[in-house]
């Protein structure tokens, strides 16, 4: 059954994810290529990354059954699609990466270092939270953090400063469970 009250939580759920997309993505700089995952609703997020002067688009899908769904349903010309695992990329300048895994820090945690820049990382917060995703996140990255501040506008985020003076942001909405947005900005 679609109630009105439960559609009124999906477009809210939506819209999180839209709103922290779009912030994330404002920071993109020097790119006009992408290598990403697109999941099923492929033409949808092909559309959004070209808004964003995201010209040339490889997508990467490691489960064969929505890796043949989007090379089904796919309407864009040009595009890359690999039956494969994303961190198995060659990371190049002038292409921004994102890694909408929608996985856990401890899946990911030992592939992450590889992107130094131009990257925007999801990851579900469930089970670990926040707090120990975040840390887990810059052990990784082999960066120690110094400061922290919670921003709320244009959404609520948190800016992280390290030792060595890189920044990050991380933005936290609810998808089908809670998630976080992580990307460098310098
Ligand atoms: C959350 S969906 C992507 C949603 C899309 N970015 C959007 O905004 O609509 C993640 C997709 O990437 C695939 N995936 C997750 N981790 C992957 C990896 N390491 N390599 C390749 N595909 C992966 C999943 O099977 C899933 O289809």
């Amino acid at each position: 059954m679609n109630t009105y009250a439960q559609k009124l939580i999906k477009n809210d759920k939506t819209n999180q994810k839209t709103k922290v997309r779009e912030f994330i993505f404002s920071y993109v700089k020097n790119c006009n290529k992408v290598v990403g995952l697109a999941g099923p609703n492929i033409n949808k997020y092909i559309d959004f990354c070209k808004s964003k002067g995201l010209n040339s688009v490889t997508i990467y899908e490691k489960d064969m059954d929505v890796c043949k769904t989007q090379i089904i349903s796919l309407k864009h010309q040009n595009i890359k699609i690999i039956n494969g695992d994303i961190n198995s990329t060659i990371v190049n300048p002038g292409t921004f990466y994102d890694l909408d895994y929608c996985c856990t820090m401890i899946n990911v945690h030992d592939k992450i270092s590889k992107f130094r820049s131009n990257y925007a990382i999801t990851l579900a917060l469930r089970p670990f939270g926040k707090q120990k995703t975040i840390s887990q996140f810059f052990k990784s990255m082999e960066e120690s953090l110094c400061h922290e501040k919670e921003v709320n506008l244009p959404i609520k985020h948190t800016v992280y400063t390290t030792v060595t003076g890189n920044k990050y942001i991380c933005a936290v909405y609810r998808d089908s469970s809670a998630m976080c947005c992580i990307t460098k900005i310098n």
